[in-house]
């Protein structure tokens, strides 16, 4: 069975968030199910500057959403990649959404209709002898290659289309549907039209023949007028053609076992070892070296990510004999919130303003917790992560935090099978109330190493979702 992916960002080759995580982790984890995977990608900057100059152009085209473009095809990190090579839509400074100056491209929608459009292309043969079975595409970026499929009259692959995050939509003015080039028919509630603008996840989300999202909780949440924004409706409508797969981890970048970018690697057994990233990481953000546990956000700094509220409290947390590690970027008011608790507490909070992968994963061997504290949460990776390195996640019951992390309370940790921390709702109070309780586990040596070595043995790899993920393609192709 062969699938072809797309999507806006990978890792290794480029990541903003989760998405690229599980962009670049999933097709491994079907290579065992007899599924082979082709990724297509943009064609950014640092993606180009690191294309084997002997990588074959599979297909091309003079003029292409206002330009020339090419699709090249090679290996890379083991992951078979096909990029979408168009200097026209690609080649710029500053991120793959926005420039410099932090604003969005004003041409997103053709960049990533013509993103869309390959993938389409691409799905109905344009490499000669290649088409997949399936073509699964992931949010906005990705979701008009399901349209352009369901409005083509030429034979079409099954389709898959995830939602990662129902809050980034792709909505642009109705001016650009001509430039999108479907046919007038896709201008409908069938199609792209959506309250008389074009919604590239709405187009998406009807188009596909299966829409998924990352966790079973959120796959209910979008469901309500509270959680669905706006598109609850929609997805009502698809009935059991929506399903949650939670998200794994790739435990071969992800393990502190191996790890290389860490103090001292460790495994569950050998868990205190973990003392020696702790004193690591109070070196890198200059705190004072004590007793209590160190509490750690490696996040975007969004109202999404509730860390408006971590700030609010970051006194308290000090005062309670706790320190606090940042680690993320975001929205001005919430960077300048930690940045003056810092100043407050220069030897008790450390504050990285900025983006840093290595940073990440230091913070996720050394800290005491990862404090999760979202809105909402589609899925969410970081509490994964903790979950592997030992680094106890504290988060809110929401999404997908509510699905992967089991609250150590009073019944969970007598069955000792307590990860971590759960609360809600997300406010101050019950953000601070569950704070309180990991202190008190936290100076109960044994209670405090049960919680974390179970932690550590929770499966966070993909070996069962990208099983769901293979039964729900050969469904598709069996029906
Ligand atoms: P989202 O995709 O909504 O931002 P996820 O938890 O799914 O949330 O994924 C976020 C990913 O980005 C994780 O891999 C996390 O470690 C990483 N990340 C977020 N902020 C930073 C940062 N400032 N430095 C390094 N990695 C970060
Ligand atoms: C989105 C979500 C996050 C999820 C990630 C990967 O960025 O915000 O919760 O983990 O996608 O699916």
């Amino acid at each position: 069975l062969t699938v072809l992916s797309v999507a806006s960002e990978v890792f290794p080759f480029l990541k903003t968030g989760g998405l690229a995580d599980v962009a670049g982790a999933l097709p491994g984890a079907l290579q065992s199910h007899g599924i082979g995977v082709r990724t297509l990608m943009p064609g950014y900057p640092v993606v180009m500057a690191g294309i084997d100059p002997g990588a074959e152009t599979v297909w091309s085209d003079e003029s292409f959403f206002g330009g020339p473009a090419r699709i090249l095809a090679e290996t890379r990190h083991g992951i078979d990649l096909l990029v979408l090579d168009a200097p026209h839509l690609y080649e710029r400074f500053g991120g793959p959404y926005s420039g410099p100056d932090g604003v969005d491209y004003p041409d997103n929608a053709l960049r990533f209709a013509a993103l869309s459009k390959a993938g389409a292309l691409v799905a109905q043969g344009a490499l000669g002898g290649w088409r997949p079975d399936i073509v699964h595409a992931h949010d906005w970026q990705a979701a008009l290659t399901p349209v352009y499929l369901a409005f083509s009259n030429a034979p079409r692959p099954r389709t898959v289309f995830t939602v990662h995050n129902l809050a980034f939509q792709g909505t642009f003015r109705y001016t650009v549907f001509p430039q999108l080039g479907l046919p007038d028919s896709a201008w409908s509630i069938e199609g792209v039209e959506y309250y008389g603008d074009v919604g590239f996840l709405k187009g998406g989300l009807h188009a596909a023949d299966a829409v998924t999202t990352v966790s079973p909780t959120y796959a209910r949440e979008i469901l309500t007028s509270e959680g669905g924004m706006g598109l609850d409706g929609l997805l009502r409508g698809r009935g059991d053609r929506l399903v949650g797969i939670v998200n794994g981890i790739d435990t071969s970048v992800w393990s502190p076992e191996t790890d290389p970018v860490i103090a001292k690697t460790y495994t569950a057994r050998t868990v205190r070892e973990r003392r020696h990233n702790k004193r690591a990481l109070e070196g890198e953000f200059g705190l004072r070296r004590e007793d209590g546990p160190i509490l750690a956000v490696v996040s975007r700094l969004t109202w999404q990510k509730g860390l408006d509220l971590v700030a609010e409290i970051a006194d308290e947390i000090v005062s309670l004999g706790a320190r606090l590690v940042v680690v993320g970027s975001g929205d001005r008011l919430i960077e300048g919130a930690f940045l003056a608790a810092h100043a407050r507490h220069p030897d008790r909070i450390g504050v990285r303003i900025g983006y840093d992968e290595p940073m990440s994963h230091r913070v996720q061997a050394g800290a005491d917790a990862i404090l999760v504290p979202s809105r909402f949460e589609p899925c969410g990776l970081t509490q994964l992560y903790g979950l592997r390195y030992g680094c106890v996640p504290l988060v809110s019951d929401v999404g997908g935090l509510a699905d992967t992390v089991i609250d150590a309370n009073f019944a969970a940790q007598r069955a000792k099978v307590a990860t971590g921390f759960v609360f809600g709702p997300v406010t101050t109070d019950a953000l601070l109330e569950a704070v309180g309780r990991l202190l008190d586990a936290y100076r109960d040596d044994a209670k405090w190493r049960t919680i974390q070595t179970r932690a550590m043995a929770f499966d966070v790899s993909w070996t069962a979702s990208a099983a769901l993920y293979a039964a729900l393609y050969r469904d598709l192709l069996n029906e």
